[in-house]
């Protein structure tokens, strides 16, 4: 991925993976199990998959399209569609800077988990127990420096601007990150157990539905979508013209939404052969117990039965793991640095510095604040913001943008698009279709 100059992507292959970089992460890992389990399972998986294809695709399109249209930040991309000088884009591209900000504090908490997971059979093995039990153990001190550490690392990563690297690996890695679930997935299915974790996830239960969930799988999507924070955008502003947009987005949302449900059918059994070996999922009530953890109860119980095969396999997985948060977090901190590099004239390394620094600050007040900010933060970020500011853009793309221009660019490389139905449906679906269902989704809630 080109970082703060108008470089392109090389290649095809090159912008999917680094879009398919950005979307997968703990989203697909740590937030669609553990949603999906707290859900009922099956139930909110269909909702999930309802809300990637009716809402969050659609939009994906549309904040790619602003983006390769604008060819700049986002801030300057809203701005080349509106027909007048306005201060409102700029109010709306700040919010969404501020929400990419809030998004990292909280994802750089579990990626610091991810972090202590990884690290910690290691210690074992050398026989710092004390060490590798306290990377293990709920603490404030954990959490703060094990965030601090990932915040660092992304850090590192955008200000060398090593982001092509980062595009080489993940191309690299993502295969064996899908082959590794392979094979983690057929191996827990073979347990005592898995059964009932199965039948969860994918026969439905119809008791567990409610509108609360509905708005959930709705934030979920937009999450694992990357979406409303204007990461696509930027991303967009790097595709070459000859690039069929909705083509290309179909794929990302594809693989997304692939390892996704790959995630749920280890996680969801993987709860279940635990449970059988005695690890606590729920309480007597029957509601799950410290859900934000889930993971991170349930997979070390699933690598611990695999023998000492399992060590290899736990610090492989947490590996292919980190690797991914930190494909996702590069996204979040490269939209606020290069909207400060091209809008206020720092350099590279200034605008990583203080943003970062802001970044850290964030994650620090909810380390601190845990019980009370941790899950807020999330909602307020995740389950309204996203979705909200993914709203403001299809309404730019839709209603500001004249018509003709948005299909002009979604034409350009691609005359073949205006024979489809895609061409047809699409500009008014999101005229009309998206905001009514956003509005109605959010309506039922409250
Ligand atoms: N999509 C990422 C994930 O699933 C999270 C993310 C959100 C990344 C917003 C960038 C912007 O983990």
């Amino acid at each position: 991925m080109a970082s703060g100059s108008r470089a392109q992507f090389s290649s095809k292959l090159g912008f999917i993976m680094a879009a398919a970089g950005s979307a997968v992460g703990l989203g697909n890992v740590w937030g669609f199990p553990t949603q999906a389990a707290s859900n009922g399972g099956a139930v909110f998986l269909i909702v999930y998959l309802l809300m990637v294809v009716v809402l969050a695709l659609p939009m994906l399109i549309a904040e790619l399209t602003i983006g390769r249209h604008g060819q700049a930040s986002p801030l300057r991309s809203i701005a080349s569609i509106w027909p007048k000088r306005s201060k409102v884009p700029v109010g709306f591209g700040l919010l969404g800077l501020l929400t990419a900000l809030m998004i990292l504090s909280f994802y750089s908490i579990i990626a610091g988990w991810l972090a202590g997971y990884l690290v910690s059979p290691i210690l074992d093995l050398i026989g710092l127990h004390t060490a590798a039990n306290w990377l293990e153990s709920f603490s404030l001190e954990r959490n703060l420096v094990l965030a601090l550490v990932f915040i660092g690392l992304t850090m590192k990563v955008v200000m060398s601007g090593v982001t092509d690297g980062i595009e080489r690996w993940s191309s690299r890695l993502m295969p064996v990150l899908v082959g590794l679930f392979v094979v983690m997935i057929i191996y827990i299915l073979t347990q005592d157990g898995a059964m009932d974790g199965l039948k969860m996830y994918l026969v439905p239960d119809m008791s567990h539905f409610s509108a609360d969930l509905v708005v959930g799988a709705m934030g979920q999507a937009f999450f694992s979508l990357s979406l409303g924070v204007t990461v696509m955008m930027v991303y967009g502003s790097y595709l070459p013209k000859d690039i069929n947009i909705p083509k290309t987005a179909a794929q990302v949302a594809a693989i997304d939404t692939g390892i996704a449900f790959g995630a749920g059918l280890l996680i969801l059994p993987a709860m279940f052969v635990a449970q059988k070996h005695g690890v606590q999922i729920y309480d007597q009530a029957g509601h799950l117990l410290n859900s934000d953890t889930l993971v991170f109860t349930v997979l070390p119980a699933m690598f611990d039965t695999m023998g000492s095969v399992g060590v290899i396999v736990g610090i492989l997985f947490f590996a292919l793991m980190l690797i991914a948060a930190l494909t996702s977090s590069i996204s979040m901190l490269e939209v606020p640095v290069s909207c400060a590099i091209e809008e206020l004239g720092h350099s590279r390394k200034k605008a990583v510095w203080w943003i970062g620094g802001v970044a850290i600050a964030l994650a620090a007040a909810i380390v601190f604040n845990f019980g009370t900010l941790f899950g807020l933060v999330i909602t307020i970020s995740t389950v309204y913001l996203q979705p909200l500011l993914g709203l403001v853009w299809a309404i730019c793309a839709g209603w500001v943008w004249h018509r003709a221009g948005l299909l002009e660019e979604i034409r350009q490389g691609n005359p073949e698009v205006a024979n489809s139905l895609f061409w047809k449906v699409w500009p008014n679906y999101l005229r009309y279709v998206c905001p009514i269902l956003m509005g109605l989704v959010f309506w039922v809630t409250i």
